[in-house]
């Protein structure tokens, strides 16, 4: 396993360019390192009044709305929302993440995925799933490391999958991965939108829901995609948890505002958990679904999840916030217009996975990267490389990514696998194997040092 391991690590040779960001912003304001912003384009500025139109009538219509419902509607509506409007992470966009700042991102996950596949017996197929690809640029960087390990992936049937919501993120995505070799899928009975094959004739498939994804042996990876679901908000008072809604001001019938319900909502009822601690709780009911979806897939069909984001392990109140520009931006100000984002509660992710699938992390992202042999990697491209410009450019990435005053501690690493994963195989009834000599688990990458003998 170490040899092998060694030489995913630093085999390869980058067949694109070292870094993808052209500069890179020098240390962000720290409410914004969750997203190293770059220069906001012009349109993104502009307000949404048709979405503060299209809230205000809801409201007026049926009441205060769920702050996860305000959530969903700001970010996902199929006409006006930030995802589906915006390039955000185009050349123009607003921020970049960890897979846009540095190619080794996606290469040192590529290579956790196909530890993975290993660990769980070269299976003979493999379906790579990604949730939220944003621009494509991780399932890019991933696919050239298996491109790269094609002989030791062997016959196995390899297939990429993309859940996406939004219709210009993921015609982007087909843009990154396929180049021209993609097309919409008309036929409304099919739970695909899109078909494409990879320059090295890999099939590409995009889903609207997880759900939508075919049963097999899947290997998932979620970067940056729990933050952008919705979360309800509640309130401990002296009658009990109520939850946080949103309402149209009164006094400024164009402005949004929270309220309390003076009742308890079906949510405050069965989201708060009975020993709850703090007086302000954040939680995320679909990140719950989602989680339970992919642990009743790894238990069935076997696989594994991946899922970094920045959050807390239930120990947070209060971090629902909107980002526009390099600022921090009130989340009910030109709807819209803004991204709306709020720290992962691991502590519920494992609680809701349950029993059915092994939970591992979260660690932090610097720790994970150097278990994965980040310096390894940098170390491998340096030495290949004499510009000096690009070598800036790749310790500066390194330091972005791993600094803990910049992502290294802010992003986590959780990981959902199959209990046989961690488990030592049996041995086989009939052999005398005396038991020093069984066999061992292969270690989770990331996750344990990896010792390179
Ligand atoms: C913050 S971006 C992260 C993009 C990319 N993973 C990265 O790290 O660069 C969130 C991604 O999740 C997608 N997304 C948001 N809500 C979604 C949902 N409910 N279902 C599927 N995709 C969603 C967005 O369109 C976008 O691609």
């Amino acid at each position: 396993m170490s040899s092998t391991m060694k030489a995913l690590v630093s085999c390869y040779v980058p067949a694109q360019r070292f870094v993808r960001a052209a500069s890179l912003p020098v240390a962000p304001p720290a409410a914004a390192q969750r997203r190293l912003w770059s220069s906001s384009s012009s349109s993104q500025n502009k307000p949404r009044p048709s979405l503060l139109r299209h809230l205000s009538s809801k409201i007026k219509a049926t009441g205060p709305i769920s702050v996860a419902e305000y959530m969903r509607e700001v970010l996902t509506n199929p006409v006006t929302g930030y995802y589906v409007r915006n390039n955000m992470l185009g050349p123009e966009g607003d921020f970049i993440t960890s897979p846009e700042i540095s190619q080794i991102f996606g290469e040192l996950l590529g290579v956790w995925v196909i530890s993975e596949w290993m660990g769980a017996g070269s299976p003979k197929q493999l379906q790579l799933v990604e949730l939220g690809p944003g621009k494509g640029s991780l399932a890019s960087d991933v696919l050239r490391v298996f491109a790269q390990l094609r002989p030791v992936l062997g016959d196995a049937s390899v297939s990429l999958h993309m859940v996406e919501v939004s219709p210009a993120l993921s015609q982007l995505q087909a843009k990154t991965l396929t180049g021209n070799q993609h097309q919409e899928v008309e036929t409304e009975d099919e739970l695909v939108y899109r078909r494409g094959e990879t320059g090295t004739g890999l099939l590409v498939s995009w889903y609207h829901r997880l759900d939508d994804v075919p049963k097999g042996f899947s290997i998932f990876l979620a970067h940056e995609f729990f933050d952008a679901l919705p979360i309800h908000k509640f309130q401990r008072t002296d009658k009990g948890w109520r939850e946080v809604m949103v309402d149209i001001d009164p006094e400024q019938p164009d402005q949004l505002r929270f309220v309390v319900t003076p009742s308890p909502t079906l949510a405050s009822s069965t989201l708060v958990q009975a020993d709850e601690l703090r007086d302000h709780v954040e939680v995320c009911a679909e990140a719950g679904v989602v989680i339970q979806q992919l642990a009743r897939r790894i238990t069935e069909d076997g696989g594994a999840a991946l899922i970094a984001d920045y959050g807390h392990d239930g120990t947070k109140t209060d971090t629902f916030r909107g980002f526009k520009g390099h600022q921090l931006h009130d989340v009910l100000a030109s709807p819209g217009s803004a991204d709306l984002t709020a720290d992962v509660d691991f502590s519920y992710l494992r609680w809701v996975a349950g029993g059915g699938v092994a939970c591992l992390g979260p660690v932090s992202q610097r720790t994970f990267l150097k278990n994965m042999g980040i310096d390894t990697r940098l170390q491998v491209l340096l030495r290949n490389c004499t510009d000096p410009s690009t070598r800036k450019q790749l310790i500066s990435s390194y330091d972005v990514l791993t600094n803990p005053a910049k992502m290294g501690e802010r992003f986590h690493f959780f990981s959902l696998l199959h209990h046989s994963r961690l488990t030592k195989p049996r041995t086989p009834e009939g052999l005398k194997l005396e038991k020093k000599r069984s066999p061992a688990p292969l270690p989770v990458a990331g996750f344990t040092q990896l010792t390179f003998s």
